[in-house]
């Protein structure tokens, strides 16, 4: 059954807690933590702060997707107040073995693909992750439209993972709605991240419809 991760960027900010426990209620099963530092995007959002503080709210996992510059110098500061995952842009600019090798044991490890970054970037690295984010919109911000094109990476990451034996999930962030969702599970998707499609609306019910997009047991 697909998972369904709802990024915080959507939700009222001025109560957050609220907001984490209705996406408990609808049986979400990740919160995505969109965290920006204004070069690597051009936006900022939050930091390892706000996020220890929402993180006695749910006993859901978090995980930080960090679209940031530096991730080698933050990721610690995440896993320390309580992300269980972090995924880190295959776009930057320092080198991505080490920091996994950093990271293994600690954190589940992810990597996330811009929809201009071919697979190939990230391949030498597949057998490390635990997750794979396919960016099917350029990150940045919420309520973007999704890049069909981007999706279709999806397939490729689940074939690559059945041919090689790879074990990570593969995700889909940035646009994704309940119609965006059947095409992503169509092609193998295992995640779907949503900002706007969750807290648009009644929480509750918005998850509910995003796992039957996905022939989960949502409510339409
Ligand atoms: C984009 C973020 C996404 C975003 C998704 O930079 O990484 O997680 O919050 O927002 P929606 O679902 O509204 O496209
Ligand atoms: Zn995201």
């Amino acid at each position: 059954m697909v998972l369904v991760s709802p990024s915080i960027l959507a939700a009222d900010f001025s109560r957050l807690g609220e907001e984490l426990r209705r996406c408990e209620e609808g049986g979400a099963d990740v919160i995505h933590l969109d965290i920006m530092d204004g070069h690597f995007v051009p936006n900022i959002t939050f930091g390892p702060v706000v996020v220890k503080s929402i993180r006695k709210e749910t006993s859901l996992p978090f995980e930080a997707h960090l679209m940031i510059e530096r991730p080698d110098l933050y990721w610690e500061r995440f896993a320390e107040v309580g992300v269980g995952w972090i995924t880190v842009h295959a776009e930057v600019k320092i080198p991505l073995r080490p920091l996994l090798r950093e990271m293994e044991g600690s954190v589940r490890r992810g990597i996330a693909v811009n929809p201009g970054t071919p697979l190939s970037r990230v391949e030498p690295f597949l057998d490390m992750l635990d997750f794979l984010l396919i960016m099917t919109v350029n990150p940045g911000f919420a309520g973007q439209t999704f890049i069909p094109e981007a999706a279709l990476k999806v397939k490729e990451a689940v074939h690559l993972r059945e041919k090689e034996g790879f074990h990570y999930l593969v995700g889909v962030d940035g646009g994704i709605n309940a119609v965006t969702a059947k095409t992503a599970v169509a092609y193998g998707a295992d995640v779907l991240v949503a900002a706007s499609a969750v807290f648009r609306g009644d929480v509750v019910e918005n998850i509910g419809r995003l796992k039957s997009a996905g022939g989960g047991d949502g409510q339409d």
